[in-house]
């Protein structure tokens, strides 16, 4: 039997564009509007307004904690201008989470920024985060003594490479030079938001938040040990991996380090411009793994690793997100099981893991891919809304009810 602390954080993760629906003031609203992407969000799950739903089945399922965001966009849709019932409904959804026992994890920024924001030139831009920095010091004024664990940014390196490196994601961009600014950017903007929140709790006498970013961690594994693929290797795991925590470690910023972890990235690369170095991987059909319904190698042994070579930081580390679309809930079983023995292998050899959060708890808009790809462990029928609990979710119920695998 394998036990996990009786303390530990379980649940599931959504986040505001991908479920709530109508989400019109933000920049991807406006890129799916131009027909810039596959499919528009839309009503998404219309979680906006099925949330109390949604949450009683989390609490069904004995998840004991909820990761989401707050959707800036419709928080101040209008440059300057806050909108009270959007602020009222996030204490709504709060306040349902709590009164199911169920501990709110709250991501201030979910890849989404409304449309005037991105207008301006968004993250492009160094002096435009002091509007970030007042939408982040007015939310937590409001929710501060109702909330424990923050995510200022998720995925800052995802973020900046979708959008102005790969071209994938609004405003769909390919400049390395400008991903570089919006990586350093979106670092500062964490360090200032860490420490507003920080003085929020302090001048109010509250205990001590605990803030982090939700950073995407790959495992990068070489696929023949050609000089090119080492140093291709190297750069990733230390450039991707490790790099913006380090830097936020430096500034203090960083209460536990909160991770997304999906699978493996097979580097191989075939000529020695920078962005191969960077992105290209192995295209050939050796070294197979399980793969996922997007076909990312799954790879459960990589979050052990990765969780060891976070050891050295000695913070505590939560699973912000994990999680498998796949139209196989046996196969979403295997993937949640293995996942959950590797990380109860690396907390053998001493790496403090508080809390494992599944992406995600029902399926969504999947950015550009669209709806198709299902990480729910609730099923969505997008014809008439209705919710399926899945399988693999009764398992992980019973999980989360032991603490024992
Ligand atoms: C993101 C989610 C996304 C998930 C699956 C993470 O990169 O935070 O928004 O849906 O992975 O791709």
């Amino acid at each position: 039997m394998t036990n996990f602390p009786h303390d530990f954080l379980w649940g599931a993760a959504t986040s505001a564009h991908q479920v709530e629906g109508d989400n019109v003031h933000n920049d991807w609203w406006a890129a799916e509007q131009k027909g810039a992407l596959k499919e528009a969000s839309g009503q998404a799950c219309r979680h906006y307004e099925l949330f109390a739903q949604d949450f009683a089945i989390a609490g069904e399922l004995n998840h004991n904690c909820h990761r989401f965001s707050i959707e800036w966009s419709r928080i101040e849709p209008v440059q300057g201008i806050f909108d009270k019932d959007a602020i009222e409904h996030y204490h709504r959804v709060i306040a349902d989470l709590r009164s199911r026992r169920i501990q709110p994890v709250v991501t201030l920024l979910h890849f989404t920024n409304p449309a005037w924001f991105a207008q301006k030139g968004g993250w492009t831009k160094f002096k435009l985060k002091k509007y970030f920095l007042r939408f982040v010091e007015t939310v937590v004024e409001e929710y501060a003594g109702e909330v424990k664990f923050w995510i200022t940014i998720n995925e800052p390196l995802v973020y900046s490479s979708h959008a102005y490196l790969l071209g994938a994601w609004p405003p769909k961009k390919n400049s390395l030079f400008q991903t570089a600014k919006v990586t350093l950017n979106l670092a500062q903007a964490h360090v200032k938001a860490y420490r507003i929140i920080h003085k929020i709790y302090q001048n109010r006498s509250l205990a001590r938040p605990c803030v982090s970013i939700a950073a995407n961690l790959q495992a990068f594994e070489i696929c023949q040990p050609t000089i090119r693929n080492k140093i291709a290797f190297y750069l990733r795991h230390k450039l991707y991996n490790l790099y913006f925590i380090k830097r936020l470690l430096k500034k203090h910023t960083l209460d536990y380090i909160g991770i997304n972890y999906y699978g493996r990235n097979l580097v191989h690369v075939e000529d020695w411009s920078l962005r191969s170095l960077l992105l290209a991987t192995c295209k050939h059909d050796h070294h197979r793994l399980r793969k996922n319904s997007l076909g990312w190698d799954i790879y459960p042994e990589g979050l052990y690793k990765l969780l060891l070579a976070l050891k050295k930081y000695n913070l505590p580390v939560m699973i912000t997100e994990n999680g498998i679309c796949t139209e196989n809930d046996d196969l979403r079983w295997d993937y949640i099981h293995e996942h959950l023995l590797a990380i109860h292998k690396a907390m053998q050899e001493g790496v403090k893991v508080i809390g494992y959060i599944y992406w995600s708890l029902i399926d969504n808009f999947e950015w550009a891919e669209g709806f198709a790809p299902r990480f729910g462990l609730v099923g969505i029928d997008y014809q008439n809304q209705q919710r399926i609990i899945r399988q693999s979710a009764r398992k992980l119920a019973e999980v989360f009810k032991s603490s024992e695998i």
